[in-house]
């Protein structure tokens, strides 16, 4: 049975129902990880889970020690990574509430460490990012937020940005521009890391704001937790349905 880690984003700092088997920081050689991976059973599957912004939420998207979460995940057994983000909403489609499986990704963020493949190497190395999401993953979470009766897309084009600020306007419309429906912070380099580390991942977005311009205000926290209080139960289950469902191997 393929072990699956998931790396829970904001709002997602722990799994309910989570029966914990061991918990652990795994020292890489690029620092810690933002928590400690916590290793157990969820729907009757072993998982990791490792809150992506530490417990207590205290890491911003760009000090997220990334390097050092997916190598712990997969020093620790990962084989697959589904990962929970929360996003802005860009395309009409993409209220609150809504659930994204992006397709495909933009990177806006800079300044981070976004590779292994650096330093003393014996050979340089250009992974192949034409399609940054596992397709299998990516139709599991699809079957399992249809199966669920939540409103979702199953494409989306992620566009990444550095914050923590959120965008301005022209941002959001030049993002829009480029093909952009949803908005987050911490889509990269999660997911090309994870492609260096040859991890399947798939990312489960959930829209808790529209994205700066999408409405006739500013982006409130208080939006962002009600949204967030709303959709990330619902998160749980897509995520437990899932592992339930996943064919012995
Ligand atoms: N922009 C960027 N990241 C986000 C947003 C947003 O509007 N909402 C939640 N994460």
């Amino acid at each position: 049975m393929t072990v699956h880690a998931i790396i829970g984003g904001t709002g997602l700092t722990e799994l309910t129902g989570f029966a914990l088997r061991d918990s652990r920081i795994v020292e890489t050689p690029y620092g810690v990880p933002s928590a400690e991976i916590l290793r157990g059973d969820y729907a009757g599957r072993e998982v990791l889970f490792l809150a992506r912004h530490g417990h207590p939420h205290r890491i911003p998207p760009h000090q997220v020690n990334y390097r050092a979460n997916l190598w712990a995940l997969k020093e620790a057994g990962a084989e697959a990574i589904l990962a929970v983000n929360a996003v802005g909403g860009i395309h009409a489609a993409m209220g609150s509430g809504h659930f994204c499986v992006p397709h495909q990704l933009i990177d806006y963020s800079y300044g981070r460490a976004h590779t292994f493949f650096e330093g003393e190497l014996e050979h340089v190395t250009h992974v192949d990012f034409s399609y940054p999401y596992d397709e299998t993953l990516r139709e599991r979470l699809i079957a399992a937020l249809a199966a669920e009766g939540y409103a979702f897309s199953g494409h989306g084009v992620y566009g990444c940005t550095q914050g923590p600020r959120l965008e301005t306007v022209a941002e959001v419309v030049r993002m829009e521009r480029d093909g952009c429906d949803i908005v987050g912070m911490t889509g990269m380099p999660e997911a090309v890391l994870a492609r260096e580390l040859e991890l399947p991942y798939a990312c489960l977005a959930l829209v808790v704001n529209p994205a700066a311009g999408k409405s006739s205000g500013v982006i409130t926290m208080a939006e962002i937790e009600a949204a967030l209080a709303e959709g990330i139960g619902k998160a749980r289950r897509v995520i437990a349905r899932v592992l339930a469902g996943q064919a012995p191997s």
